[in-house]
């Protein structure tokens, strides 16, 4: 991991119940506890349950984000929330252009640039997805798939002390299938090129992380964390996923 803290990060979607949140973060916090701490932890809930979440993670070192955010400060956007509410409910991370918005949603690399620098504007780290479809790469254009996305997702101003980039292969979300280390490695390696003049930014792998291949995922030159879905819903999963990094 080239000398960058590692950062595991849980993207727990649209799941879970108030209780569920309340529950699944006491159980994280526990087993930090129990552990040591090499790794730095992050935990991005849906909107309505951060408060929950933050209250549940008050003096620990465990962070909190969201999942999205706005790209304007605040105004007449009904149903959208604005970088500085997640700031000020606590959150020092969001989640922007995850394949899930930029499909459900039509979001545009564009898009998120202007989402990610709200997102610096009022103080958070902004983590840019990036990942492009089995057809992409099966025609052999993935990095330059990828490679577009950064140079379009990534606003002016973004360095590495606000800015984090999670490298998921779309056809690796939820389906159990992981690129081959090999893979992982080169694309990493043509990530970072690309951010090289932004200071040591953090290239997280995301997409089917387990506790089974985590540590081999970890392992990876560049790849210097993991944004995990499905696993991060059960806190012994994302612990052990933590201990892999
Ligand atoms: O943002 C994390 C995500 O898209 C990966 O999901 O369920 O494959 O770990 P999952």
């Amino acid at each position: 991991t080239q000398g960058i803290r590692p950062l595991v990060a849980g993207n727990w979607k649209m799941n879970g119940s108030r209780a569920m949140a309340a529950s699944l973060v006491a159980e994280i916090r526990t087993l930090a506890a129990a552990g040591p701490a090499s790794v730095d932890l992050l935990v991005c809930p849906p909107f309505p349950y951060i408060p929950e979440v933050g209250g549940g993670l008050a003096g620990s070192a465990i962070a909190l984000g969201g999942q999205d955010c706005h790209m304007a400060a605040a105004g007449a956007h009904t149903g959208d929330v604005s970088a500085a509410m997640l700031a000020d409910l606590g959150c020092s991370h969001v989640i922007l252009g995850h394949s899930e918005r930029r499909a459900d949603h039509g979001e545009s690399s564009l898009l998120v640039a202007a989402k990610a620098k709200a997102a610096i504007d009022a103080g958070l780290t902004a983590i840019v997805c990036v990942g492009e479809t089995e057809a992409e790469r099966d025609a052999g254009k993935a990095e330059n798939i990828v490679e577009k996305q950064i140079i379009e997702s990534v606003p002016a101003g973004a360095n590495s002390s606000n800015l984090v980039i999670a490298y998921e292969p779309v056809w690796a979300i939820g389906t159990g299938r992981t690129p081959s280390v090999a893979d992982v490695a080169a694309m990493h390696r043509h990530i970072r090129s690309l951010v090289a003049d932004r200071g040591p930014v953090r290239v997280l792998y995301g997409g089917s992380v387990k506790p089974a291949n985590a540590a081999e995922l970890m392992a990876v030159a560049e790849v210097n964390g993991a944004l995990v879905g499905g696993a991060s819903l059960k806190a012994a999963d994302f612990m052990a996923i933590a201990a892999g990094a």
